[in-house]
């Protein structure tokens, strides 16, 4: 079975000291890849880092939006030329997060739209992340479609079935994490249900958001065969058909190489 995690932020400290043992558990648990998101300049060129050195890791380039009120001019202009690295997959973490409170909106929008923007120049795929703001969401994701197609994913989707379908019909891939295997998230299956075969995906979203059963810890790529075994129930597939289906969509996704032509 090939998994792939298409969210993780392994760059982070929470890794430092075994990052190595984190990545031997994954690649035994059967993922394949792992795409490294940054969400400032500095996780950003540590997630590249990573990335250049290892060649089942993809690296993912971005400010995210809580932290759009820190960046620099100059930092974005760094960012646009670490999007040519070879190493790079795809533009974020970007979208729009109403929850905190700390950045204003039209900040937040103006980097969305950069990376929405650099994504239709460059062919990358954008990483969406939103907390409290899918509607606002929905309308940036539209005015972008009139300038040109959209190739991008909605990580960790904890929305509605309306927000998901207009994502999907706009070009969007659905990525689910952990919070699908809750117990009480009914609904969230639902979604997960319901998405087109072509456009689901699954990460960790690590070191955040651990699955059931193990909630509370420190999440890591591993653990993204608790999703999948959970979603392959909920689509009715057995576990090597949903890997199968979910890998082959991240591979198209983040145009990353077939599995068996890697290290
Ligand atoms: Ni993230």
């Amino acid at each position: 079975m090939e998994l792939i995690d298409t969210h993780t932020h392994i760059q982070e400290d929470a890794f430092e000291a075994d990052r190595a043992e984190v990545l031997v558990r994954a690649f035994e648990a059967g993922v394949q890849h792992i795409v490294v998101v940054g969400f400032n300049l500095d996780s950003s060129r540590r997630a590249v880092e990573l990335a250049q050195a290892h060649p089942r890791l993809s690296a993912v380039v971005g400010i995210q939006p809580n932290y759009a009120h820190e960046a620099r001019p100059a930092d974005w202009e760094s960012i646009v030329e670490l999007a040519q690295d070879s190493s790079v997959a795809g533009l974020g973490e970007t979208g729009l997060d109403l929850y905190w409170k700390t950045v204003p909106l039209e900040l937040q929008i103006d980097y969305f739209r950069r990376h929405l923007q650099l994504s239709q120049d460059t062919g990358l795929p954008f990483v969406v992340h939103s907390r409290d703001a899918d509607a606002d969401i929905v309308v940036e994701l539209r005015k972008a479609a009139q300038a040109g197609p959209l190739n991008g994913v909605m990580h960790s989707f904890t929305g509605t079935m309306e927000t998901a379908q207009a994502c999907w019909e706009l070009g969007l891939h659905i990525s689910f994490a952990g919070m699908v295997t809750f117990k009480n998230n009914h609904a969230l299956r639902a979604v997960a249900a319901a998405v087109p075969s072509e456009r689901i995906v699954i990460e960790t979203d690590c070191p955040y958001l651990a699955s059931s059963p193990n909630r509370g810890k420190r999440n890591e790529p591993a653990f993204v065969t608790l999703t999948a075994d959970c979603l392959a129930g909920v689509r009715g597939l057995s576990s090597k058909d949903f890997a199968d289906l979910t890998t082959a969509n991240a591979q198209r996704l983040f145009r990353l190489p077939a599995v068996g032509t890697v290290g």
